[in-house]
């Protein structure tokens, strides 16, 4: 057993973060948190309760009556929202059209942050997102920075949305995927960037097992 450490993973959409972060959670023992998720349920309970995607006065008010739990699960993470199961709701389209607007949205980013921070402040987590590295886990031991090219990622999602039993479209997705690119790297605060002692890995030409090798092994370093 070593350090317990935090390890950090951002990149754009459909680079496999939460895939590979999963299997390095697991492999090490540690607690997956994939924030992602939390932007998603935010976005999911405001089109619930039709509130205007950029109202943020009404979004902070709906944010402190909010509790956003993610719990581990022999199938994976699963994520609760005021209590109710929503781990498969929060992957629909509409949310996933959605999410980008209310993730750029500094009082929804302070509080989810302020969470974020509070999971991962004992160590031993692997956080996926688009700003851990440069502003939730500024000290994380371990930086990675994971992409692949637009066509790789939309054929990723199709495959996995195909398990989850979402409909889709390869064209679609892939447009889909360059406009959120955009959306994430263009917003004001927290845009997706690199962070500067971050490790860039392409997983473009990699499987899962060779970029989970990867991380594994440098995480191994860092942790003697
Ligand atoms: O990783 P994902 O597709 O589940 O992320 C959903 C959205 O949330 C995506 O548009 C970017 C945003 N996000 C963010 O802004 N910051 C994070 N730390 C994680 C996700």
């Amino acid at each position: 057993m070593g350090k317990n450490i935090q390890i950090a993973i951002d990149g754009p959409a459909g680079a496999g973060k939460s895939t590979i972060a999963k299997i390095v959670a697991e492999q090490l023992g540690f607690t997956y948190i994939d924030t992602g998720a939390m932007y998603r349920a935010v976005t999911y309970k405001a089109l619930k309760e039709n509130i205007q995607l950029n109202d943020e006065k009404k979004l902070e008010e709906m944010l402190l009556k909010t509790k956003i739990d993610l719990k581990p699960s022999p199938n994976g993470q699963l994520v609760f929202l005021d209590g109710e199961d929503v781990t498969k709701k929060i992957r629909s389209n509409e949310v996933t059209a959605n999410v980008p607007q209310v993730a750029s949205l500094a009082k929804v980013r302070e509080i989810l942050v302020a969470k974020q921070k509070q999971l991962a402040k004992d160590g031993a987590v692997v956080m996926d997102g688009r700003d851990i590295g440069t502003h939730v886990l500024k000290e994380a031991e371990l930086k990675i920075f994971m992409s692949a090219s637009v066509e790789e990622r939309a054929k990723r999602r199709l495959l996995d949305n195909k398990k989850r039993g979402i409909p889709s479209d390869y064209e679609q997705l892939k447009e889909e995927i360059a406009l959120r690119d955009q959306q994430d790297m263009e917003r004001k605060i927290s845009p997706l960037v690199q962070a500067e002692d971050a490790i860039y890995l392409d997983t473009t030409h990699l499987s899962i097992e060779e970029v989970a090798e990867k991380i594994l092994h440098l995480a191994k370093e860092k942790m003697e």
